[in-house]
């Protein structure tokens, strides 16, 4: 069930009408649901409850401490790549030992502050890096738990911007030099190997990506084995899709009945790294038409809200529905570019969209809770927008909107 439905003939947020929440907090604005956070996490939780699994969030899908909290109280793990995201967690309650630390290029101050709090996992992605984290481990005189990410080499047939398990993309180690790179890491003083992991792309609608991915980084485990490198752990990544328009994704019990018969009777934890399938459809986007604008046969609702905002339209023509939140009966639909008043071409949101709507009406962009606020940027000197976190009919400011001053306060002139 969706949170962000009509009631009464306008959209709601659980129990909050989005028009209050946007009088009270402005335009534009993110709003987010706890009951769908926590509803999705527990999915998770759920389908794997009698395994030995950790569910690890992908914090760079929402990363607003607020969100981080109600998932840590939930129990949840964390994904993270980058210490700005360790801080994060940690600030928001997070449990370190459930935290593994993903990407391609980690500096060695983050894994010395990785490591002074104890993380489950280091994710690493190169031989330079291995080197770069042993060393760092032994200076600390400790030894760092680390997965290898391995490149499986399967095409998860999603966007290619999003997709990364190919080898032409940058992520991970060859899966077959991986051997090579375990037998070094086994000599290692400051390494202590735990597992692998795999990340294949995002937005996957199949599950048979994610089985040949597991097959491949099986037949590694089974090889590794055999040199007597046993892995306490295999990390599958992220990457289940969420419906924007009409698309049928797995569920995470379907994920989950489909991964666990083939990992029977190997004694190896599951790890998961989920980001958009908890966030997405747990936010919203809400902005106000500010102006109506006819070129000929073309219809413009110029908003304000832009690409600055929510970059997913322009950057991977993504589709995310827009929807009226108090809709009209008497004005007619026309068919509208809903573009953002950035000066680029590219600054749209929705193309194509049927709305009734005049000057002043408020349009909810939905599916929103997962790559909005996060990749929001300060382009054309806009602020920010506010977040708003509902939990039934309460809502809460989880962070203010940004102002001019906020902006211009880490810039300096030059002295002459
Ligand atoms: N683990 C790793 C190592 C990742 O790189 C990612 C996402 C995830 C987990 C979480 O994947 P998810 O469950 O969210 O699919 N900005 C793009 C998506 C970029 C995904 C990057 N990596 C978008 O808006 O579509």
């Amino acid at each position: 069930t969706d949170v962000f439905d009509y009631q009464n003939g306008e959209l709601f947020a659980e129990q909050c009408a989005v028009s209050d929440l946007a009088d009270r907090y402005g335009s534009p604005l993110y709003i987010y649901s706890r009951k769908a956070f926590s509803e999705h996490y527990l999915e998770y939780a759920n389908a794997f409850k009698n395994e030995d699994a950790l569910i690890c969030y992908a914090v760079k899908a929402n990363s607003n401490i607020a969100v981080l909290n109600v998932l840590a109280k939930l129990g949840a793990g964390f994904d993270i790549v980058s210490v700005g995201e360790l801080e994060r967690v940690l600030k928001a309650g997070g449990d370190p030992s459930k935290i593994v630390f993903s990407g391609v290029a980690k500096t060695a101050d983050e894994m010395r502050r990785a490591l002074a709090v104890g993380v489950h996992c280091f994710n690493v992605e190169s031989e330079s890096e291995l080197e770069r984290l042993n060393a760092v481990a032994e200076e600390m005189g400790v030894k760092a738990p680390l997965s290898l990410r391995v490149n499986p080499d399967v095409d998860a047939q999603t966007h290619p911007y999003i997709s990364t398990g190919l080898k032409e993309n940058k992520f991970g180690v060859d899966i077959d030099t991986a051997k090579q790179v375990y037998a070094k890491a086994k000599g290692m003083q400051g390494i202590e190997i735990k597992g692998v992991d795999c990340h294949i792309g995002s937005q996957l609608t199949q599950l048979e990506p994610f089985m040949d991915a597991l097959d491949r980084v099986l037949v590694l485990v089974d090889e590794l084995k055999e040199q007597a490198i046993e892995l306490e752990h295999i990390d599958l990544g992220g990457g289940l899709g969420v419906t924007y328009d009409d698309e049928v994704p797995p569920t995470p019990q379907e994920f989950a009945d489909a991964v666990l018969p083939k990992l029977a009777g190997r004694n190896l934890k599951l790890v998961l790294e989920p980001g958009r399938s908890i966030a997405a459809n747990a936010g919203i986007f809400v902005t106000q038409v500010e102006f109506l604008k006819s070129n000929g046969d073309k219809h413009f609702a110029i908003i304000d809200g832009g690409m600055n905002d929510l970059i997913r339209p322009s950057l991977y023509s993504a589709w995310q529905r827009i929807v009226e939140v108090q809709p009209r009966e008497k004005t007619p639909k026309q068919n509208y570019d809903v573009v953002g008043p950035v000066c680029e071409t590219g600054d749209f949101l929705g193309k194509d969209r049927e709305l009734a709507i005049l000057p002043g009406d408020l349009l909810a962009v939905k599916s929103a809770g997962a790559y909005g606020f996060v990749m929001a940027s300060n382009y054309n000197t806009r602020n920010k927008p506010a977040e708003v976190m509902v939990d039934g009919d309460q809502s809460h400011l989880i962070r203010r909107r940004e102002t001019i001053s906020d902006q211009l306060m880490l810039e300096a002139l030059i002295q002459d």
